[in-house]
């Protein structure tokens, strides 16, 4: 895909990743339609792609988990430019913590933010992108769609459902001209994603980083995308996998406040 004057659509633009999403998409002088809830980030951050060499810049508030949230916002964006050439679903919520303990509340918010998000984007981005037999759909899984994480069980799943979805979707679209790609961050630095004082393990990726990962995947479209540590991990897996879970428990469960009572 030629990026110069394309048309993307970013979710969860005003922070993190999807921030510097929009920063490396305007390098790239494409036209950007940015959306999140909190409008006066995501004016900010349409101000320096301004800057920064995009011709066209629409920043509008978004909430991914409200259907007509999203359908508004594509009809929006393809109602200004005729067309939309690449949907970055970026927008996520997190948890960590013992499933048992995981408030109701938050159960929903990221069944709603990450796995119904992504659905409803899609659902209101595809029918033109099909029409006009062009477009890149890139969802923003994590290391965890590879390899459930221990204290993320809930997180764990909606990225699993991401990547089952983008991949079953791919066949779904073969030969019609869209592509759909999951790229997989790890531990990303730069993003309000992890509470402060959070441990986290291993070294960070920074948002800038995973953010030249989405551009790459949007210019020459692959299934999936993910960095080298995911692909040594899954090498090991037949052999190492129990031993995995278990080293991986250990290490965050160190975040958890109450250890889970031994049985
Ligand atoms: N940071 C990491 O270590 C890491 C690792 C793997 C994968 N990821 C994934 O990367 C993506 C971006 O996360 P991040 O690290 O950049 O975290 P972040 O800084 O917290 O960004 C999350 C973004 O999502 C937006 N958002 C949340 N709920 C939304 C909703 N209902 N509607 C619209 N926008 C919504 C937030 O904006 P508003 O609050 O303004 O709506 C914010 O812009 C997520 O999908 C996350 O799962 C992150």
């Amino acid at each position: 895909m030629r990026l110069k004057g394309a048309v993307d659509v970013i979710t969860g633009a005003s922070s993190g990743i999807g921030e510097a999403t929009a920063y490396a998409f305007a390098r790239s002088r494409a036209r950007l339609e940015l959306g999140a809830r909190r409008l006066e980030r995501l004016n900010a951050v349409a101000e320096k792609c301004l800057k920064l060499g995009s011709p066209a810049v629409n920043a509008r508030v978004l909430d991914v988990a409200d259907w007509s949230s999203a359908r508004a916002f594509i009809d929006a964006a393809i109602h200004d430019h005729e067309r939309l050439d690449v949907l970055v679903n970026n927008a996520g919520a997190g948890w960590r913590g013992r499933l048992q303990d995981m408030p109701e509340e938050k159960v929903d918010e990221l069944i709603a933010t990450n796995l119904k998000g992504v659905i409803a984007m899609t659902r209101a981005a595809l029918p033109s992108m099909v029409e006009r037999r062009r477009g890149v759909i890139i969802n923003v899984a994590s290391v965890v769609a590879f390899r459930a994480a221990p204290y993320s069980a809930l997180y764990s799943a909606t990225k699993h459902a991401v990547a089952g979805l983008s991949h079953a979707l791919r066949g779904e679209l073969s030969g019609s001209g869209v592509k759909v790609c999951v790229v997989y961050p790890a531990g990303t630095s730069g993003t309000e994603f992890h509470k402060e004082g959070e441990r986290g393990s291993g070294p960070r990726y920074s948002a800038e980083w995973v953010a030249n990962l989405i551009v790459r995947t949007a210019r020459f479209p692959r299934r999936d995308a993910m960095v080298m540590r995911l692909r040594l991990v899954d090498l090991a897996e037949p052999v190492f996998g129990g031993l995995m879970d278990h080293a991986i428990g250990e290490v965050r469960r160190r975040d958890v406040p109450e250890r889970t009572p031994a049985s």
